[in-house]
């Protein structure tokens, strides 16, 4: 298994940097934080934060920037995920370790609490100290977020599993539901770092964006493949829900070998278009090593 050094690093700067967005929130409704609090900071790998930071590292961007972004990506990843768990969409009851929100306080909780992140994500953009230079891009950055998050993005792609499951799709259309759930947000992760590089030439940003949609793609490919190939355990989530639910997925249309090929092009090309690039890319080529070598 491929490690990332500097993976402990930003999962502590990420991890206070939420906590203290939580800390600063009144205490309105006890039960509601709590839930937030358990969605939001229990757990976690932190993968769209980090790409985020690479990314930053890359172009050598201001952290205390990426600290915003990453944190509103994190905010709405948070968000759904507990609404994926909750019995109308994939009903499971394990998550990051733990039982699902809805198992651990009640549905209505669950959901109030994804909406209060998602909102969260938008105050945390709206409102944090930028520096100077990326101050003038605030519009922007939400307007990168809206996208990969709602009906254009997340959302979107959410709608398109629950409407495959139980039905056999084309590669085409399961290619297009796995980059709207999953990979809009991976992508985002890197093209909102990306806006606070002052310099960058528009070629370097679209080789970027290449390597965004690749990875954002092979990441939900490789969690379809360790659906089945990584137990309980090692996942912090039900092993097999896909299987049981009967859901599409590159395994279920490809084969698990097919999948595993799959995973592995994405890889290739996206060294590939980190290649085109004239920065040290090297953390975002271990990034890349780092999905598709995953067991959890
Ligand atoms: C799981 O995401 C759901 C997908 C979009 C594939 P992660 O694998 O990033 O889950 P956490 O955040 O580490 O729990
Ligand atoms: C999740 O896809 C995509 C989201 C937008 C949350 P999955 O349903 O495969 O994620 P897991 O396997 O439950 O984490
Ligand atoms: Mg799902
Ligand atoms: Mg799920
Ligand atoms: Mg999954």
């Amino acid at each position: 298994m491929s490690t990332l050094a500097l993976l402990p690093q930003y999962q502590t700067r990420i991890n206070n940097f939420l906590e203290q967005k939580l800390d600063a929130l009144a205490v309105n409704d006890e039960k509601l934080l709590a839930a937030m609090r358990y969605g939001l900071l229990i757990g976690g790998k932190r993968m769209r934060p980090y790409l985020a930071y690479m990314v930053g590292e890359t172009l050598n961007t201001s952290a205390a920037d990426i600290d915003g972004i990453a944190a509103a990506l994190e905010c709405i990843h948070a968000y759904s995920l507990l609404h994926d768990d909750l019995p109308a969409m994939d009903d499971d009851d394990l998550r990051r370790g733990q039982p699902t929100c809805h198992k651990a306080f009640d549905e209505a909780t669950a959901i109030l609490a994804g909406d209060s992140l998602q909102t969260l994500a938008f105050d945390i953009l709206a409102n944090h100290s930028f520096s100077d230079k990326v101050l003038s891009k605030r519009i922007e950055l939400i307007r990168h977020l809206v996208n990969a998050s709602g009906y254009q993005g997340m959302c979107g792609g959410q709608a398109l599993d629950l409407a495959a499951t139980d039905k056999s799709i084309s590669l085409a259309q399961l290619e297009k539901l796995h980059s709207l759930k999953t990979g809009a947000l991976l992508s985002a992760s890197v093209l909102m770092a990306a806006e606070c590089a002052v310099n960058i030439t528009e070629h370097d940003k679209k080789s970027l964006a290449h390597y965004a949609n690749l990875m954002g793609l092979a990441y939900q490919v490789q969690d379809d493949i360790i659906d089945i190939t990584s137990t309980e355990e090692e996942l912090g989530k039900p092993a097999g829900s896909d299987l049981a639910a009967n859901k599409s997925t590159y395994p279920a249309l490809l084969g698990l070998q097919g999948a595993q090929q799959k995973a592995d092009d994405l890889y290739q090309q996206a060294l590939q278009a980190l290649a085109t690039l004239p920065y040290n890319t090297d953390n975002l080529a271990d990034f890349a090593t780092f999905i598709v070598k995953r067991r959890s």
